[in-house]
């Protein structure tokens, strides 16, 4: 992708190499540095890095629209336009009331006795097997357990839910040697959308089953079924094992705040906080800025791609302190920007921090200490901040 260069610093390194996406954040700490908005000319887009300016752009969404692609490369901007998280208002609305309708507050805590039972039974299993995969055994495991079911998807096919959703992300990111193979993945989770939802093998009483009801009352056209369907299939898993990957290594490298959880139970939410925002499951998705415009008083000309960085403004000390890159749970950061901010702010949070809610309380019922036996494996991904595998023993309480 190219660009005009305006008046803005450069920062030279290709922030989507196999290297940088491994250990970004020395990369994020010298954007924050250069200021309010840096041209990246290996992709070609403006990076928003630090706290307030990413708010100010998200905050926005008038300027810094979605309904051109949020990703980085136009196959999948093509591919995903006219879905809630790629449309802008009054369409955006429109969408965001038919697929979040189930996802109220209410309508998760309906939810909260199975998840808190399955969570009780991931933890359980996990600790009986002795040394396990963080990822597969709990990270996934746990949503796993609730979210197929909630979505309404039949079983056959499950099992690639996870290869699938990691290389969805993965099409997001701009053209590098890992889009074709993502491509070709990612291609097999439409081709399952579209034959579930037109196969008739949709739950009853599920997010999707909610879909076509919502197509039979005109509300939405049945083409939009696939698409919005992509909604709840593309960052529903991931995001939420990204997480859980990411608070079983912080509370196995950070035993003292292990012990303080332990000690005061009520700190539960605090660390989901910090976990997220210290490990941001998604690193930001992009905009188009739709008429000339400025960023922290940098000039931005209308049509550039603008790219919000979440996981590096969770990451800014004149936000959150010097120890920014500390894991510290008494923080409690209830600002930060994991979700998103504004009007595509995650549908999704409320059953999200459910989940994570429930395996916190599980292992603190369960697990007396949290142990890695090996080095956790990154997985490579231009949009999605996760492991691959995390050796690991949970000690029975
Ligand atoms: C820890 C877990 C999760 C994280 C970190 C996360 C993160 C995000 C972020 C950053 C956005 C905003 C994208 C943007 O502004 O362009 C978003 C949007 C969205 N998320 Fe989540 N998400 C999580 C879990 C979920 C779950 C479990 C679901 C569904 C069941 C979900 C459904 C959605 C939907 C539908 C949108 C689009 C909202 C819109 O455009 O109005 N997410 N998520």
């Amino acid at each position: 992708m190219t660009g005009p260069k305006p008046a803005t610093p450069d920062y030279a390194a290709d922030l989507f190499s196999d290297e940088v996406v491994s250990d970004p954040h020395p990369h994020y700490a010298a954007l924050r540095d250069l200021g309010s908005a840096v041209w990246l000319p290996a992709t070609g887009v403006f990076a928003v890095a630090r706290y307030d300016d990413v708010r100010a752009v998200l905050g926005d969404a008038e300027t810094f629209i979605s309904g051109e692609g949020v990703g980085f490369n136009r196959i999948v901007n093509d591919l995903t336009k006219g879905n809630t998280l790629n449309s802008d208002n009054p369409e955006h609305d429109h969408l965001r009331s038919i697929v979040a309708s189930e996802l109220t507050p209410r309508a998760v805590r309906g939810r909260a006795d199975g998840v808190a039972e399955a969570a009780q039974r991931v933890v359980a299993a996990a600790v009986a097997r002795g040394e396990i995969d963080a990822v597969a055994d709990i990270a996934q495991a746990m949503p796993m357990s609730v979210v197929p079911d909630f979505i309404g998807l039949p079983t056959r096919g499950r099992e690639r839910l996870f290869d699938w959703a990691a290389a969805a992300l993965d099409t997001l990111g701009p053209d590098h040697p890992r889009l074709e193979s993502a491509f070709e993945t990612a291609g097999l989770q439409v081709q399952y959308a579209i034959d579930v939802a037109q196969g008739g093998e949709l739950l009853p009483d599920s997010l999707a089953a909610n879909l076509l009801t919502a197509v039979e009352r005109g509300d939405i056209g049945p083409e939009k079924c696939p698409v919005l369907m992509l909604d709840y299939l593309g960052p529903s898993l991931e995001t939420t094992a990204s997480a859980l990957g990411h608070l079983l290594v912080l509370l196995a490298r950070h035993p003292e705040q292990w012990e303080l959880l332990r000690a005061a139970p009520g700190l539960v939410t605090a660390a989901l906080n910090e976990t997220l925002r210290l490990e941001s499951p998604l690193r930001g998705f992009s905009r188009i800025a739709s008429r000339e415009t400025e960023i922290g008083g940098m000039p931005v000309p209308a049509g550039s791609r603008v790219w919000p960085i979440v996981a590096s403004a969770n990451r800014d000390p004149l936000k959150w302190g010097a120890d920014a890159d500390e894991f510290r749970i008494e923080r409690n950061p209830v600002d930060h920007v994991a979700f998103g901010y504004g009007v595509h702010g995650c549908a999704g949070q409320g059953l999200a921090k459910l989940e994570i809610h429930a395996i916190i309380h599980a292992l603190l019922a369960q697990v007396r200490a949290v142990e890695l036996v090996g080095e956790p494996v990154w997985l490579v991904n231009s949009i999605a901040n996760t492991f691959a595998s995390v050796p690991l023993r949970l000690v029975a309480a």
